[in-house]
């Protein structure tokens, strides 16, 4: 029997309603599996910028650090048009969580399940053997860049004598690489033993020093092959031959673009999961941050219409990084496969000959799923 604290934080949009099914989907595993989860649900993004004047409050961040793991929604909804002012932004709670709790490597997994070949936008010769594990640089680089003049300010619009000019800054350090590329050559051993590092040095200095780096942790892993691919390139082959990929390591802002791409090899961005992490120690594993990779989907938002899926599979990852449940983990993933392979569907999903159901009923399956699968 395991105990473990979890904070979960739902956020706006759908993020309520994908983080309620994970959330069910642990409690069931708490309960077959006897384990015992103490959960602090708190707010985030534009409902704490409602509520706490902040996109996320000194005490929740607060309960967050003395937590095993959190379990995050997503954040940022405002319809279409409207605008966000001067005040502070939703995605400043993320910024926050990544940048203190010191989450440098974001894994995305990618696994397109065989039921759901029909539903991407591949062909399914394509699809077949791909199973690529995305290492994404998550508190450096453009997010988090730094500007001369103010300190600690990643970009700003201004004002100079020859018109409005805007800048951003794209700034790593050579330990900042090392360690992300370190963690992604790490796991490449427990997997088929290949790591992508993808950059764009024909153009960027940070992308020049990166290959350094990897070529000085690659000669201490000589068991795992290695490439460098541009990342212009890799958008393509991506799409193009997916199963030649296993882990792929890359910078912040290529991680966040080619993830979105690479989850229509499973059919929608709903499926993907995340697991933040960092160095933190838990009695389990390691202290981490667990998402789906999507956003907020102020278009489907409150309708019952959202993918569950890559919130729960968000919580298998919670269960095996941050709490060393792995035969739990497993489960949870075994179920969600099956329910999927039964040929229910949320409406992202819908093939003909499915069965569409709401994100609840999705949950609820899964739920069960996972109750019956162990008795
Ligand atoms: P989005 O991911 O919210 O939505 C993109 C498209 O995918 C939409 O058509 C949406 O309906 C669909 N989609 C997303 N999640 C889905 C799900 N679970 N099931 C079915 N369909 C789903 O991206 P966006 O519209 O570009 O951004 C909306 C807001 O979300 C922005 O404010 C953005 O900053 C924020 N965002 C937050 C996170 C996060 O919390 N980690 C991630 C991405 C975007
Ligand atoms: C993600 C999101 C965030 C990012 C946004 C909301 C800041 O797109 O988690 O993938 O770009 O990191
Ligand atoms: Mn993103």
């Amino acid at each position: 029997m395991s105990a473990a604290t979890i904070t979960v934080l739902p956020g706006d949009g759908v993020g309520p309603e994908v983080t309620a099914q994970a959330l069910a989907v642990l409690r069931a595993v708490e309960e077959t599996y006897g384990h015992r989860f103490t959960v602090h649900k708190r707010r985030v993004g534009l409902d704490a910028i409602a509520a706490e004047g902040v996109a996320i409050s000194d005490s929740t961040f607060e309960i967050c650090g003395q937590s095993d793991a959190i379990l995050f929604g997503a954040i940022g909804s405002l319809p279409p048009g409207a605008d966000r002012g001067v005040g502070p932004r939703p995605e400043e709670a993320l910024f926050r969580l990544r940048k203190e709790f010191g989450f440098f490597a974001n894994l995305r997994p990618v696994r397109p399940f065989e039921a759901l070949y029909g539903a991407s936008s591949l062909k399914p010769e394509h699809l077949k053997g791909a199973d690529l594990l995305f290492v994404r640089e998550l508190s450096a680089g453009l997010y988090y860049g730094r500007l001369e003049s103010v300190p600690g300010k990643p970009s700003e619009i201004r004002r100079a004598p020859h018109g409005t000019e805007a800048v951003d800054t794209l700034l790593y350090t050579e330990e900042e690489i090392e360690r992300v590329v370190r963690a992604a050559f790490e796991i490449a051993l427990l997997r088929e033993r290949k790591v992508t590092s993808v950059d764009k040095a024909n153009v960027l200095s940070s992308s020049v020093l990166w290959r350094e780096v990897v070529e000085r942790v690659a000669a201490e892993h000589p068991t795992v092959t290695y490439e460098h691919m541009l990342v212009d390139a890799c958008a393509m082959r991506l799409i193009r031959t997916p199963s030649e990929f296993d882990v792929v390591v890359t910078e912040n802002l290529f991680g966040d673009i080619l993830t979105d791409e690479a989850s229509m090899l499973t059919g929608s961005i709903g499926m993907l999961p995340s697991a933040s992490l960092g160095t933190r120690r838990t009695a389990g594993g390691t202290f981490g941050l667990y998402e789906p990779i999507h956003g907020s989907a102020p278009d489907i938002a409150g309708r019952d219409r959202a993918n569950p899926v890559g919130a729960v599979l968000s919580g298998a990852l919670l269960l095996r990084h941050s709490l060393g449940l792995t035969r739990e983990a497993a489960a949870v993933e075994e179920a969600v496969e099956a329910v999927i392979g039964e040929g229910l569907r949320t409406p992202d999903l819908a093939e003909p000959g499915s069965t569409v159901v709401g994100t609840r009923e999705m949950g609820r399956r899964i739920t069960d799923r996972v109750r019956s699968a162990s008795a």
